[in-house]
């Protein structure tokens, strides 16, 4: 009569005995207990690895603690000839403290960085992209959005021809546009060459519409009213 007696090679129980714990003597393991001890080993071996990939992977600190906030100060901008004092944080951009600290949503916020020219505002007569130009650096300058190109209750020349001229469609690009054509009116007349001027050491000799173009081409229109633009800009130039 035959026995069931395993697996020859390990030693194993019969297929029928497999729920049973194996029976071995401290002489001769069985294979299950073998790999059991070798697991066991292995996983204390690596336990101070492990513990060391986990530190070095647990982030240095809290981001709040890397990059403080910087709380908001008192900030005194002079718009349109008005003193106003706001709370704004370093890191609020002129176009944000015109716009939702000072009430002046006439400058229009476009890209926010600094490509299509919505947000041209003049400041000491410069034109710039208030987008791209923190409220903190201009204390003490004069900064005029399209709210302050009117004087008196009568339009600015500028925006008289772009009615004149209906140089513009939804409008959204118009308060840039404004205040760009106003600035290069000025830039021109002081004899500030531009890219298309054919010499750059003499002024300009008239404003031409490639100059026109080209002194306009930080200001983008999505609704293409650029000839109108360029005809409003000219009979601004014409009429002064
Ligand atoms: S919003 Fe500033 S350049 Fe577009
Ligand atoms: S009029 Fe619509 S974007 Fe210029």
């Amino acid at each position: 009569m035959t026995t069931p007696t395993g697996c020859q090679h390990c030693g194993d129980a019969p297929a029928s005995e497999s729920t049973a714990e194996p029976t071995a003597t401290p002489s001769q393991p069985s294979r299950r207990r073998f790999l059991q001890s070798a697991a066991a080993a292995a996983t204390i071996g690596a336990a101070p690895h492990l513990r060391a990939q986990t530190q070095a992977q647990a982030p240095a600190s809290p981001a709040s603690q890397r990059n403080p906030v910087v709380p908001p100060r008192p900030v005194t901008l002079t718009v349109n000839g008005r003193a106003y004092t706001l709370q704004l944080e370093p890191r609020v951009t002129l176009l944000d403290a015109l716009r939702e600290y000072a009430g002046l949503m006439g400058t229009k916020k476009g890209c926010d960085r600094g490509q299509c020219g919505a947000c041209t505002v003049l400041v000491d007569g410069r034109r710039i992209n208030s987008c791209l130009t923190l409220a903190v650096m201009h204390e003490g300058e004069n900064i005029t959005t399209v709210e302050g190109l009117a004087s008196n209750g009568a339009l600015s020349p500028v925006q008289a021809a772009f009615i004149e001229h209906d140089a513009f469609q939804c409008g959204y690009c118009t308060p840039g546009q404004l205040c760009s054509a106003t600035a290069l009116l000025s830039e021109f007349r002081n004899g500030t060459a531009s890219t298309v001027t054919a010499d750059v050491r003499a002024r300009p000799a008239s404003l031409t519409d490639d100059e026109i173009r080209e002194r306009m081409s930080g200001n983008i229109c999505r609704c293409g009213a650029y000839v109108n633009i360029v005809a409003a800009v000219r009979a601004a130039h014409d009429n002064a």
